[in-house]
Formats: structure tokens, sequence, C-alpha cells
């Protein structure tokens, strides 16, 4: 497992160019098995989950060819329905494959991804959301077979605004015969960069951003090339990461109607933002006021955002409420935090954040994704030496993230520990 060693206090300055969106390119590159041909995508982070999911894509038959700033996929050659069990638990969000093989072959096999670190995560919605288009889901001991003769394109009322479960009822109902209305749908941006993505190989998909997305099946897909969108959770954990150092960064490749949430918080907190079409600038004072937060899916506050907003406020003039209201279990980080000198108190689904003069460095352990990059974020702020173990959690989401921030200023190396 390797780490991070982080010497801390420096006040991050100048510009750091955000990567393509994590959330966005899992979508978009499951989607790619549906033209059954060759698409050409740019800005795909080179990152662990990305990786992962090329992985899978070789797996089941298809192509990838890596250039310098684009990914070339052929899913022609793609002749398995069956998601390797491996790496199914490898990456939790390779379910997002199953809509997609779904919709092209009317089937597909994959084991239950099981939770990981921030909750159980169940994908009822998901399995719901194929059998009202018609497929057949048969569950034994954990493994998933759907089968269809025909996918009629039906009406989907999500229980609650999934994001993944969205996302694959839109990738069944693509191909499929009529038209399909998936009602209290995700809003996220990613799902509007998957709608793009989709309509530019023919699909007929709108809505995307609202509340109900129609898509009307077509017959096929072709060949297309596409931009990934920068990625929202990245930009904001820059903007914090400025935030809670005093800094004064430049975020560029940003897109800031994404983060107006984030924005918002960091503003009443006392920081200066300015904003162009892809830019962010932010100022950040001497000492932030306390804010308080509830997570709530977009284009409320985001959950991938609660560590690291949770952990900016750790030296915050007065005290920050924060409510996780969408996983169960997405506080582990608080007690390596607590470590460095934070006084957090959890109680139920909320964080109570009292402001400390300082954190201080010590010796940490990332929990999960979001977990651990908010461990980084404090060892950069801290005053001394921090040391940020199971760092393989963070690189799965953020691409080149040592060098960004020593592009910014902050002491950070990588070191393979035996
Ligand atoms: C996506 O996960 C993101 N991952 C997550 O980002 C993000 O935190 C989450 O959306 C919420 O915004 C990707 O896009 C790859 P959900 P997803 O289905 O789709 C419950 C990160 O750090 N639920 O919107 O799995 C679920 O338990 C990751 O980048 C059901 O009950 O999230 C959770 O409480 C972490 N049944 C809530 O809905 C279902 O069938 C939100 O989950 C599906 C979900």
């Amino acid at each position: 497992m390797s780490s991070y060693i982080i010497k801390g206090g420096t006040k991050l300055e100048g510009k750091v160019t955000i990567s393509g969106s994590k959330n966005s390119a899992l979508p978009i590159l499951a989607a790619t098995i549906l033209n059954a041909g060759k698409t050409t995508l740019y800005n795909v982070p080179n990152i662990q989950d990305t990786q992962k999911m090329l992985e899978i894509l070789t797996a089941l038959g298809g192509k990838v060819e890596k250039k310098k700033q684009k990914i070339i996929i052929d899913t022609s050659t793609i002749n398995k329905q069956e998601i390797p069990d491996h790496l199914m638990h490898q990456m939790r969000s390779s379910v997002i494959l199953a809509g997609a093989l779904i919709g092209r072959f009317h089937q597909a096999t994959f084991t239950y991804p099981g939770g990981c670190d921030i909750g159980s995560r169940p994908i009822d919605l998901h399995l719901k959301a194929f059998e009202k288009l018609g497929i057949g889901v048969v569950q034994s001991y954990g493994e998933m077979q759907c089968q269809a003769e025909q996918i009629i394109g039906e009406k989907i009322d999500l229980d609650f605004p999934s994001v993944g479960a969205t996302e694959n009822a839109i990738l069944a109902s693509v191909l499929a015969e009529g038209k399909t209305l998936i009602t209290n749908s995700a809003r996220e941006p990613e799902i509007i960069d998957l709608q793009n993505f989709l309509n530019k190989m023919g699909a007929k998909v709108k809505g995307a951003g609202n509340n109900e997305i129609e898509v009307e099946g077509v017959k096929r897909l072709k060949e297309v090339s596409y931009n990934i969108m920068p990625d929202r959770i990245e930009s904001g954990t820059f903007l914090c990461l400025a935030a809670i150092t005093g800094g004064n960064i430049r975020l560029q490749n940003a897109n800031p109607i994404h983060v107006t949430p984030i924005i918002n918080k960091l503003e009443e907190a006392g920081c200066e933002i300015q904003t162009k079409s892809n830019e962010i600038m932010i100022k950040a004072p001497k000492k932030l006021k306390a804010v308080d937060i509830k997570t709530m899916p977009y284009p409320g506050f985001p959950t991938d955002m609660q560590s690291i907003f949770a952990t900016t406020f750790c030296t915050a003039k007065g005290t920050s409420i924060i409510v996780e209201n969408i996983f169960e279990n997405r506080f582990k980080y608080v007690q390596e935090l607590n470590k460095m000198g934070a006084k957090i108190t959890v109680e139920g689904k909320s964080a109570i954040i009292r402001g400390v003069r300082r954190l201080y460095g010590a010796s940490v352990k990332a929990t999960d994704l979001r977990g651990g990059a908010a461990l980084v974020v404090a060892g950069v702020a801290a005053k001394g030496m921090t040391v940020v173990g199971n760092i393989e959690y963070i690189l799965r989401g953020y691409e080149k993230f040592d060098q960004k921030l020593r592009g910014l200023g902050a002491d950070i190396e990588i070191s393979e520990v035996i």
C-alpha cells in the first residue's frame, strides 16, 4: 500500500487544470457498448476507476487503444455479456455496464456489486427499472441474470433520484421499442453529459438535468468522438484546498455552474470567488467563518464534498454542522481527522465541527475515496508532517493529485510502503 507524505502549512497559490469527470466518464465508457462500433473519447481522466472500466470492456471482448489525448474503444467485437466477478467487486460502479449490455444484447450477468465504505449501496432501483422494461431478473446467491426477448419502452417511477439507476434506465432503453419516461430521475450534470454523448451517437434522449427524462428507442447508433465534462468534485476539492490554507488559486477547465452550491458556501464563509465560463478564481481569508450544510441530490450540496467540506471547516471561527442525507456511513474519516486535532463529534446523520486554532500533522489512513481526499486537505493545511496511508482509495478518483498539489506549492510526495 502507498502513502502520501505531506509537510503542511503552506498557502496554496497558482493555477491548476481540472481533469475530466470520473462520474461522467464511467457511464459514457459503458455507453460505448451500445453503438457496436468505434468511439473516440477525449479528457477521460487517467485514474484507477477508468482503467478498471477499460479492463472490463476488454474482458467482454472489446478493443481499447490509448493515445496521448484520447482513448479509442471498439465494442463491435464484444462477445460476452457476463461481467467478470472479481472486476465487479473491485469497482461498484461497474453495475452501470448492465444497462448497456442489456440494451444491446438483451442479456447481462453480473454479481451484486456489494456495499463499500460509505454504505450498503443496494441496486434495487436499478433492478426495478429493468423489470419495468420487460427485462427478467433472476437473482441467485448474489448473481443477477437479466434477460429479455424484447425491451419495450415504459414509464419508470424511481422511488429515489438515484444517479446510477437513472443512468442504467437510460442505457437499457436507448435501443428499446417505443418510448420510456423516467420520473423522479437524478438531475446530476453527469447525466446531462451522458445524454449529450448518447444523442451525438443518434439516440433520442431528452430532459436530463430535470426530474423527468424521456428516451425514444432507436434502431442503431453511429460512431462518434466526444469530450468528457470537467470533474466538479475535483473542482470543489481544489476550492477547499485554497479555502483552508488562506490561499489564492485559479481553476482552469472547470465549470462554475456545476459547483454553485460549493461556491455559495465558500462565499458565505468569507472567500472571494470570481468565475468565467471555464475558470474559477478563489481568494480565501486568513480564517473562515463557520457554515452549515445538508447534503442533497443535485442541485443541492453534493454528498461527495461532505468529508472535504468538514475538513475545510475544522479551523473555521465557530461551529459548523454537516448533515449527511444520502449515504448512511460517510463519516468514517472523522476519527482520522480528530487524530490531527480536529474537534468533530458525529451524532447520527450529523457531524458537529467545533473550529480549532489549527490542525497538526499525524499518521492517518484513508477510509474511502472522498474521505481520503479530505485527509490530504487536512495534511496540506496542518502544521508539521502528515502520512496518509491507503492512498489507493484516492488514486481511484483523482488524476495526478500530488503533482497538481506540488504545482500549487504544497510539499507532498508518494512513498511506496513495503
Ligand atoms: C453516484 O453513485 C456516484 N458514483 C457517487 O460518487 C455519488 O456519491 C452518488 O452518485 C450520489 O451523488 C458514480 O457516479 C460512479 P445513488 P450511485 O444511486 O449511483 C441509494 C464518488 O465519490 N440507492 O445516487 O451509486 C444509495 O444507497 C462516488 O465519486 C438505493 O437505495 O449513487 C444511496 O443511499 C461515491 N437503491 C442513495 O440511493 C438503489 O438501487 C444515492 O445513491 C440505488 C441507490
